[in-house]
């Protein structure tokens, strides 16, 4: 088979949450660009309308979706335009995040449950809900969540954030047993440092910068980087992959890894 073919995702929907910037905005855009339908979930709707004006311009299509993926009626509400727009979702990707800096002796229990319940539980019910339409419409899919190197590796200041990432690596796996063999694979990806809204405050101090040390391909990712391990999770190139955490670091943790 051609390598375009097995990467051709034309007839499929996909929901990338948290597309209004960095990762989740490039995500929506690959999708589009090979041929999915794509929903655009985030917060900000000016955001999400730009992308969609920039996807459509390249001949793709896509819907803006405002909500807030901690809110369980909008998240009912996503799935249900999407599908009134495209049809049932066949391609989640579960990627709406945020961070934190506090040491643990700061870390207050609002900004806890803030970071687990966006980080984890979200990515958790939002998985759910589209296995359960996929299973409902008898559709094959594909849910792919955005760990963390951080999942595997901690540094100081993160300890919500490396927990919930940890926790996505595991669900990733715990989802998979229980789906794949009902056609829904689910995968993940653990990106290492790329500049975006997220960490381009923290990247761009002495401190940030430092990091780039301990990245043997001599840079942080960049647009770009991520586009081929995701259609390869989401596509049939990645039909026999599932409950997998697939690193892409620039070889960040080989020195965690031994
Ligand atoms: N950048 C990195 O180095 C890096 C490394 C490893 C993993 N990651 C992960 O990659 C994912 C994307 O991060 P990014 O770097 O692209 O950061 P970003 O530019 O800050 O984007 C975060 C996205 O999440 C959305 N979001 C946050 N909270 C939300 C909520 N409650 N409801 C709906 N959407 C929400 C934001 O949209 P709105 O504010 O418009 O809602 C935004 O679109 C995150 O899961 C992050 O942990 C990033």
């Amino acid at each position: 088979m051609k390598a375009k073919d097995i990467f051709d995702l034309t007839g499929e929907v996909a929901l990338v949450t948290g597309a209004s910037s960095g990762l989740g905005r490039r995500f929506a855009q690959v999708l589009a660009a090979n041929g999915a339908k794509v929903a655009l979930v985030a917060r900000r709707r000016d955001r999400l309308a730009d992308l969609q004006s920039a996807i459509e311009a390249a001949g793709g299509k896509a819907a803006v979706i405002e909500a807030d993926v901690t809110d369980r009626a909008a998240m009912m509400r996503a799935f249900d335009e999407t599908e009134k727009a495209f049809g049932t979702v066949s391609i989640l990707v579960n990627n709406a995040g945020i961070a934190h800096a506090d040491r643990a002796l700061d870390l207050t229990e609002e900004k806890w449950r803030s970071v687990l319940s966006t980080n984890l539980d979200s990515v958790f019910l939002w998985a759910q809900e589209a296995a359960r339409r996929m299973l409902a419409a008898k559709r094959q899919g594909a849910i792919v969540n955005i760990a963390s190197v951080l999942g595997f590796g901690v540094a100081k200041g993160v300890a919500a954030y490396a927990v919930a990432k940890a926790g996505v690596v595991q669900l990733t796996r715990a989802l998979a047993l229980e789906w794949t063999f009902r056609g829904v694979r689910v995968n993940a990806i653990a990106p290492g440092w790329f500049v975006t809204e997220i960490n381009a405050d923290y990247l761009a101090s002495d401190e940030g910068k430092a990091k780039l040390r301990d990245i043997p391909c001599g840079r942080f990712g960049q647009d770009g980087d991520l586009d081929g391990p995701l259609l390869l999770l989401v596509s049939k190139a990645g039909g026999y992959i599932s409950g997998a955490t697939v690193v892409v670091d620039g070889g960040q943790i080989v020195a965690l890894r031994g």
